[in-house]
């Protein structure tokens, strides 16, 4: 069974990673971090509470247990994804800061060379964020922002939230069924 990571941290579109987190369940082990900020927003956007991310091979930790197995190299994971990512945490570990269980399980995939998505929601751009960001592509990391395509034909919510969720389980090697390739 792979090993991923999710975090979800305080930008909107909280909806992709819980439909991630929905697609990967029972199919993988899943580690699950919500920022303070993320928890707010699960809460504003979907009615939710972080301890809607359990079940079984799932383990919820806490952002400010820095001492968790997944602050550790030595923790083998098939690839962590931040969904949505904040401006505030892709600056934090983009300055490799590591201050909370997100920040640095992310520097932990950076450093060990493993598949860090990245999937940013904010408009617009400052000239900081898009630095941060090329500085975390430069790294090694993924960078999926949160921006559907319109060309499948079907543009219901749900249908835009797996354009973006059907492409974030590509890069992460999990077969998916949300959205087929295109082939016009
Ligand atoms: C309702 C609401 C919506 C927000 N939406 C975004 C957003 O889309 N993108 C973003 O980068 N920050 C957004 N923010 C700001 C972040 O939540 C804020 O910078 C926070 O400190 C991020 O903390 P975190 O990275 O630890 O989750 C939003 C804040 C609120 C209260």
């Amino acid at each position: 069974m792979k090993r991923f990571v999710l975090a979800v941290t305080g930008a909107s579109g909280v909806c992709y990673g819980k439909r991630l987190f929905d697609c990967l369940k029972g199919q993988a082990e899943i580690h699950v971090i919500v920022s303070e900020r993320g928890a707010e927003l699960l809460n504003v956007e979907l009615g939710l509470k972080p301890a809607y991310f359990k079940g079984k091979h799932v383990k919820l930790h806490k952002t400010t247990r820095i001492n968790s197995s997944i602050a550790s190299g030595s923790f083998r994971v098939d690839g962590m994804a931040i969904v949505p990512a904040s401006m505030g945490t892709i600056g934090r570990i983009a300055a490799g800061i590591s201050g909370n269980l997100i920040e640095r399980a992310a520097d932990v995939m950076l450093k060990e060379k493993r598949k860090l998505i990245i999937v940013p929601r904010e408009a617009p751009l400052s000239t900081i964020h898009l630095k941060n960001l090329l500085a975390l592509d430069q790294a090694g990391a993924l960078i999926l922002p949160a921006s559907p395509g319109f060309y499948q034909g079907q543009n219901t919510v749900e249908a835009l939230v797996d354009f973006v969720v059907a492409r974030i389980l590509d890069h992460l090697g999990v077969e998916q069924d949300l959205m087929p390739p295109y082939d016009a």
